[in-house]
């Protein structure tokens, strides 16, 4: 017995989404232990980070929203499919069209971590659409979760008004999270699983907190390296090298957008 099938045998019932809960659980742990999110518990988040950020998530949500659409009518996605009350890729690019304007989709970089995780997203959308639910749980029911906090502590943080640049948090089509958390809970555990496809979903859910946290740590490596190279003129040689290499790509045009030097040494950087 592997420990994810150990865990959600011993700490719970047969329901999906408690297993789920359970496997995922130190995960969570880990998550919130990120450099990044503590940043967002201790309300430091700045105006680069959450630049980055989003750029992250707009790739992901764009993975994820277009394998569940085309995925729809799956028997163990019909049952989680909630574009109006959930889809947040839409509110993303209004997000980032605040902050970068109407050019924003050439402005869009992320690290190798979020190419990986949406390569993952679109591989078993296509080979396992049955796997997506442990993926759309990660993502939604925890934005509806601490996420509500992190919208609030962005807004404070970045002195926005209103839901500019936040809309991202915002879910106009869902009155109230936690009723809603409840419908989705039993929503996922009416799909009918074998006990192996059962298994393979705990597995994923735990894959998805791992490539949650691998962005996370990546964003803070792209955002390190920046005050780093702006602190030690030292490197100011290495800096203007890395910056003829970079030159004419988009991603330093990007960088230096958000206010970033690109010494990315063994990290991949991908604009779209
Ligand atoms: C600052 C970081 C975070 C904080 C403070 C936070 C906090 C919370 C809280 C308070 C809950 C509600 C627990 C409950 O109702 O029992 C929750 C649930 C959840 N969180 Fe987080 N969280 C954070 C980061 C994350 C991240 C990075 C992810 C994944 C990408 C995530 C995924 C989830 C999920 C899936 C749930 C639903 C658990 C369930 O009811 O099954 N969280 N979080």
């Amino acid at each position: 017995m592997d420990s994810t099938k150990s865990k959600a045998a011993e700490n719970t019932g047969s329901d999906l989404s408690e297993q789920i809960k359970a496997v995922t659980k130190d995960s969570h742990v880990r998550a919130e232990n990120t450099q990044l999110m503590l940043s967002y518990q201790k309300g430091q988040i700045t105006q680069t980070q959450y630049k980055l950020l989003l750029c992250s998530l707009y790739e992901i949500y764009r993975a994820l929203e277009e394998e569940l659409d085309r995925n729809a009518d799956h028997p163990a996605v019909q049952p989680i499919y909630f574009p109006q009350e959930l889809a947040r890729l839409e509110a993303l690019g209004q997000d980032l069209e605040h902050f970068f304007g109407p050019q924003w989709r050439k402005r869009i970089t992320v690290p190798a971590a979020t190419h990986r995780y949406a390569q993952r997203l679109r591989e078993i959308g296509k080979s396992s659409p049955e796997l997506l639910v442990a993926h759309a749980y990660t993502r939604y029911l925890g934005d509806l979760s601490g996420g509500q906090v992190l919208g609030k502590i962005t807004q404070k943080s970045l002195g926005l008004t209103g839901n500019k640049g936040i809309l991202f948090f915002s879910f106009p089509g869902v009155t109230s999270a936690n009723r809603f958390k409840q419908l989705y809970r039993s929503r996922m555990n009416s799909i009918e699983f074998t006990e192996q496809k059962r298994q393979e979903a705990l597995d994923e859910a735990v894959r998805a907190f791992e490539f949650n946290i691998d962005v996370f740590d990546d964003l803070q490596k792209m955002l390190s390296i920046t005050e780093e190279a702006s602190s030690d003129k030292g490197n100011e040689a290495a800096s203007q090298s890395l910056s003829k290499t970079f030159s004419s790509s988009p991603a330093l045009q990007f960088a230096l957008g958000v206010g970033i030097t690109l010494a990315t040494v063994g990290m991949g950087v991908y604009a779209f």
